[in-house]
Order: C-alpha cells, then sequence, then structure tokens
C-alpha cells in the first residue's frame, strides 16, 4: 500500500479517507503519512548501512513538531538553519549531539545556544563566521566542532533559486579558498575541524553534480591531509529530488551507492541532509472547491487553499499534482485553472488541469509534504492551515488551525489621545 492511494474511489491517507479528515477538521488542511516518512527516512539510513553516517533530515523543508518527532525516533539526525529550528528539534525530542547547523548568517546568540546543547557540527559558510564562533566558543570555554561549507562550482542544473553550487551564489566558501580558511581554522584554540561540507541546490533529477562536487572535495580533503589537516567526515547535503509530474530522479538507494563506490577505501563518515525527498511525498495539501467560475477565456476553480497556503507554483512555476478525492463521472470534464481567494494573479495552485469538478469536491494537491506549510504565511490576514498526521487508522492533529484572533492578538491600536 502506497501512503496515498485510492480505495473504492476515494483518496485515502494510510487506512483513512481524506473526505472523513475533511469533514472531522475541516480544510485547508496538510495531510502527512507517517508510514511514508518512516520509509523514506529509512531507506537513506539503510543504504549506508555498514558504513558510519549520520542523515540529517534538513528541518526547514517541513519542522511541524509532529514530523520530528516521528523522525527523532528512528534515530535520525537534523540539519538546522537558525536557533529556532534547534528549538523545535529539542521540543520533537532529537539528540542535540546529531544535529548540524548549516545557514550563512548565524547569530552569535544562535552559536551559544548550539554550543551549550552540544551539537554535532557547524557547517560554517565564511571567514567572517569562522572568527565570530571561535570568539563565542571561547567564552564558552569550548572547543566547536567545525565543517566548512565549500562552494563546489558545479551546476545543478536546476531551478536558479534553488541552485546554490555555483560561483556567483551567496553559500558557502570557494573550494580554491578553502586551504586557507581550514589552515586558519587549524589555528585557532577553540575551533576542531571535523568535516567538509557542500549543499549544491534541490530538486536534482541527476546525480551527475553530486558525483562532481564529491569528486572535488575528496581532492580538497587530500590537499588538506597533505598538510596535516585530518578531515573525518564528508557531507553532501541535502538536494537529491522528488517526482511531482514524470521527473524521474535516481532512488536514494542507487545514488548513496554511487557515492560509496566513488570513497572506497577511505575513512570518511559520510552526513547528508535531505529534506524534500523524505517528506515531498509523504503529504498533501487537502482543499475544497469553494465556487466555479467558468468563463469565455478560462475556467477557474475557485479552492479554499491558496497561494499563502502553497507558494510553490507562485514563486517557482512548481507544477503540483492536483487530484481529486472521490473522482466523478456525472458532470463533464474541463481545462481548470485552480486558484485561491488571494488577491494576486500568481495566486494559483494549477493551470489548465483537466478535472470534473462541482462546487464542494474536495481536491488534494500532491508532494506538498516538503517546503508547503513550512513556506506559508498569513497575507490576506488567513489563519494558516491546519497539519494532521496519519498513523494507520489514527489521525493526530500536529498542528491545529489558526484563528483570526491569533493573527493580530500581537499587535496594538495608537494610545488614546
Ligand atoms: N542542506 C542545506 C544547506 C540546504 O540549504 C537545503 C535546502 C537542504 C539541505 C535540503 O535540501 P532538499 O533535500 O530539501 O533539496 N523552497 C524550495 C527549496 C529550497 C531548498 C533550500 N535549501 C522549494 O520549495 O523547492
Amino acid at each position: 500500500m502506497t501512503a496515498f492511494s485510492y480505495n473504492n474511489g476515494e483518496l485515502f491517507a494510510e487506512a483513512v479517507s481524506l473526505s472523513s479528515i475533511a469533514a472531522q477538521h475541516g480544510t485547508p488542511c496538510f495531510v502527512y503519512s507517517r508510514q511514508a516518512i518512516e520509509q523514506a527516512w529509512l531507506a537513506w539510513d539503510q543504504a549506508l548501512d555498514g558504513t558510519p553516517h549520520l542523515v540529517c533530515f534538513a528541518v526547514k523543508a517541513n519542522s511541524n513538531l509532529g514530523v520530528l518527532n516521528v523522525l527523532a525516533r528512528l534515530g535520525a539526525g537534523f540539519d538546522i538553519v537558525s536557533g529556532g529550528e534547534l528549538e523545535r528539534v529539542l521540543a520533537a525530542g532529537g539528540d542535540p549531539a546529531k544535529v548540524v547547523f548549516s545557514g550563512l548568517g548565524k547569530t552569535a546568540e544562535e552559536m551559544r545556544r548550539a554550543l551549550q546543547v552540544g551539537i554535532h557540527c557547524f557547517n560554517v559558510e565564511s571567514a567572517a563566521e569562522l572568527e565570530r564562533l571561535q570568539q563565542v566558543a571561547a567564552e564558552l570555554g569550548v572547543k566547536a566542532p567545525v565543517s566548512l561549507r565549500v562552494n563546489p562550482d558545479v551546476d545543478a542544473k536546476t531551478h536558479p533559486y534553488i541552485s546554490t553550487g555555483l560561483k556567483e551564489n551567496k553559500f558557502g566558501i570557494d573550494i580554491a579558498k578553502a586551504p586557507e580558511v581550514y589552515r586558519r581554522a587549524a589555528d585557532l584554540p577553540n575551533i576542531e575541524v571535523c568535516g567538509v561540507d557542500c549543499h549544491i541546490g534541490s530538486q536534482l533529477t541527476d546525480d551527475t553534480p553530486f558525483l562532481d562536487a564529491l569528486e572535488r572535495l575528496l581532492a580538497l580533503i587530500d590537499q588538506l591531509a597533505a598538510e596535516g589537516i585530518r578531515i573525518r567526515h564528508l557531507d553532501l547535503g541535502g538536494g537529491l529530488g522528488v517526482t511531482y509530474r514524470d521527473e524521474q530522479p535516481p532512488a536514494p538507494g542507487d545514488y548513496l551507492a554511487k557515492v560509496r563506490a566513488q570513497l572506497k577505501g577511505r575513512e570518511l563518515a559520510l552526513l547528508f541532509e535531505p529534506g524534500r525527498s523524505i517528506v515531498a511525498n509523504a503529504g498533501v495539501l487537502l482543499t475544497r472547491v469553494n465556487l466555479l467560475k467558468p468563463t469565455e477565456h478560462k475556467d477557474f476553480a475557485i479552492i479554499d487553499a491558496a497561494m499563502n497556503d502553497l507558494i510553490r507554483p507562485a514563486l517557482y512555476s512548481a507544477w503540483m499534482g492536483i487530484d481529486p478525492v472521490k473522482p466523478r463521472s456525472d458532470v463533464p470534464a474541463r481545462n481548470w485553472d485552480i486558484v485561491g481567494p488571494v488577491c494576486e494573479t500568481g495566486d494559483f495552485l494549477g493551470k489548465e488541469r483537466e478535472l470534473a469538478l462541482a462546487e464542494g469536491d474536495l481536491l488534494a494537491v500532491r508532494s506538498a509534504g516538503a517546503y508547503g506549510f513550512v513556506m506559508s504565511s498569513n497575507y490576506n490576514t488567513r489563519p494558516r492551515a491546519a497539519e494532521l498526521l496519519v498513523d494507520g487508522e489514527q489521525v493526530h492533529v500536529v498542528r491545529r488551525r489558526e484563528t483570526v484572533s491569533e493573527l493580530f492578538a500581537g499587535e496594538s491600536l495608537l494610545p488614546e489621545a
């Protein structure tokens, strides 16, 4: 059984029909499958069996505490990019000793907290960040474990907004400059050089750029070894793509087998930071058709979810699958633009989708488990959707729907004159 499949003409999440979820919890809502999350993480972990490794889920892809808790129970590591994400991992029962801290703008405060809880490694992205980390670690009287995020200058061949490994991107340290920064790191009394890392982009559907980056990182590791700087772990970041429509990304196991083959004979622990490939296809956005608006030029189905709930189509022209929860044959199919009620032309979740629709129908926007809720906003003063985690026949509310009064609870009127 796959996590989301039709059963008697109705779409289910594991053993629960999506229409029963909508009836009980309302729409729009994100529905995640525990089984799908677990299977996806285990595919990574098991493919690395027999070699020292840590699979750190990229929290930015889905930071719901319930989702993080499912992963923490499996023994997952976590890749964080902010103090906020660190607190989420801790609140979800994650082990701080399995946390890597990425991101190019860490504050002294964030570094302090991460040092206090004892994270696994800081992925340092600049010489300036290294100096600040030295200072904070010295104040605390500890040594900060460090990997340098290098920019290997490979083209990930993905959407420009999510491509990060080219020279002109703001991320990482130019690989040619890295030895100099490593020498400095090795000299600093409160820095412990542990690893090297890179993250070249997201939604890669070909593993060649990863393997090119790996080759460049291995050359760097050899050069450093010759200078007496020993690298213990190699972190290849995240970025493995998923199927939204007809993409055919390598399965994690196939990709990791190639990485392992390239590493033969080296004593390096392997770290990865997958986000999308763990959760994207473990979630849907469940939404209801509010009104149908056929016009002379276009047919619009206005749903109760919008770009504030799921911004990927508006921001990256991303194609997301949209399926009826109960396919119907009593009305003809038309080419609907599936749009939200937000006052922006860019507010659509899909264009020209051939669907047979009536008012009140439920739709499932597929692959919404990654970069869905986490990128949502309150634009147009729309309360953010509920999040539900299905486990077999059970439905857990892992985030209740926001209320309008919560949205302006922190705001105030001016004092009376
Ligand atoms: N590690 C680092 C340092 C990252 O910057 C990212 C993602 C990941 C790991 C996880 O990458 P993944 O395995 O999920 O591809 N909002 C965009 C994606 C942005 C990705 C940013 N960095 C989208 O919706 O497509």
